[in-house]
């Protein structure tokens, strides 16, 4: 039975034939009205056997031509081990916030800058208090800052590298050093997030002044946005600079040829996007941290990546490059 099938297809024909619903069995189930009563539980028993016999005898008929058409297979097409594998929906990426972050510190690598790491939990002594923050300053506040334990804090800006680069023991003058991180405030609105990030960057030498600073700056700004980019400073104050400014970068998504800028999300309508703070280190905190502020001046400042990146893609909002939304990921 079934030995003369010689593929699956026969086999499964010459099955239907003998156990499909009008095939040899079914006619000899409809006999079974003929037998005597008494004698029909002893020839369905008989019937059953044999369904169960030739059911068996197909199913192995059917693994051993499985078997061999595997084979067959195996034989004549061997597995390309060599083949490329399928890609499977794209592939991830950078996300734009390290791109950027690595882009800036690059820029600043190439003006001489050293880039060192810093520490997210920090003392509330390298965050504020050798930053020469006055002990009853609002940002030391509890509503602003993330507390891990009294005198210990989430860091609230990347200004404690300073101080950590300064106290070093084996610390060397001049000194460049620039440091990308995250930092926590407790303002969380739609353009604040509790998380963020900044870069760093400071310069102590002897007769540093906020010429340098600006060219530096300016040098920087034209790096990240082309040649065209425009840079302007006021002043502003922060506790650990003197003089100390804010500086905006003009938006390039809005600036229409009459030097308007209706319309424009990514600036809200000014024209300019604030990304940092800076200035000149003040006295008090070459004194908090151990060094001769008359011999030695220096610069400081603090840029916010989110604002960078924003400027740099035109990104209204900040939230949404913290969502981790593939779709907004992927235009990056
Ligand atoms: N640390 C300041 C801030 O958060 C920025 C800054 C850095 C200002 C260095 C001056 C000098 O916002």
């Amino acid at each position: 039975m079934f030995a003369a099938s010689e593929n699956d297809v026969v086999l499964r024909e010459e099955h239907a034939k003998i156990l499909g619903k009008k095939g040899e069995l079914a006619s000899i189930m409809a006999m079974m009205r003929q037998v005597p009563p008494k004698e029909r539980a002893a020839v369905g028993a008989q019937v059953n056997l044999l369904r169960e016999e030739i059911e068996a005898t197909f199913s192995e008929r059917l693994t051993r031509l499985a078997r061999a058409r595997r084979e067959e297979e195996l034989r004549q097409r061997p597995f390309d081990l060599t083949l490329p594998g399928r890609l499977s929906g794209g592939r991830g990426h950078l996300h734009p916030i390290t791109q950027v972050t690595d882009e800036l510190i690059g820029i600043f690598r190439d003006l001489g800058f050293a880039a060192v790491d810093g520490r997210d939990i920090e003392l509330e002594e390298n965050n504020f208090t050798k930053l020469a923050f006055p002990p009853d300053h609002p940002a030391t506040d509890m509503q602003d800052s993330f507390w891990v334990r009294a005198g210990t804090l989430l860091r609230t800006h990347t200004s404690n590298v300073q101080v950590r680069e300064m106290t070093r023991p084996d610390v060397k003058l001049p000194l460049a050093v620039v440091s990308a991180g995250r930092v926590y405030r407790r303002d969380d609105d739609i353009t604040h997030s509790p998380m963020f990030h900044q870069i760093e960057g400071f310069l102590i030498d002897e007769r540093v002044s906020m010429a340098e600073l600006k060219g530096v700056l300016t040098a920087f700004a034209e790096r990240l946005y082309g040649p065209k980019a425009r840079i302007r400073f006021r002043p502003s104050y922060f506790p650990f600079v003197e003089p100390g400014a804010e500086a905006d970068v003009g938006c390039v998504f809005c600036l229409k040829s009459d030097g308007t800028s209706a319309g424009c999300r990514v600036c809200k309508y000014t024209g300019w996007i604030e990304i940092l703070g800076c200035g000149m280190i003040h006295p008090e905190v070459f004194r908090q941290c151990g060094l001769d502020g008359e011999k030695y001046s220096g610069f400081a400042f603090g840029m916010g990546i989110e604002r960078v990146a924003m400027l740099r893609y035109g990104i209204p909002n900040i939230r949404t490059m913290f969502e981790n939304d593939p779709r907004f990921l992927a235009d990056f």
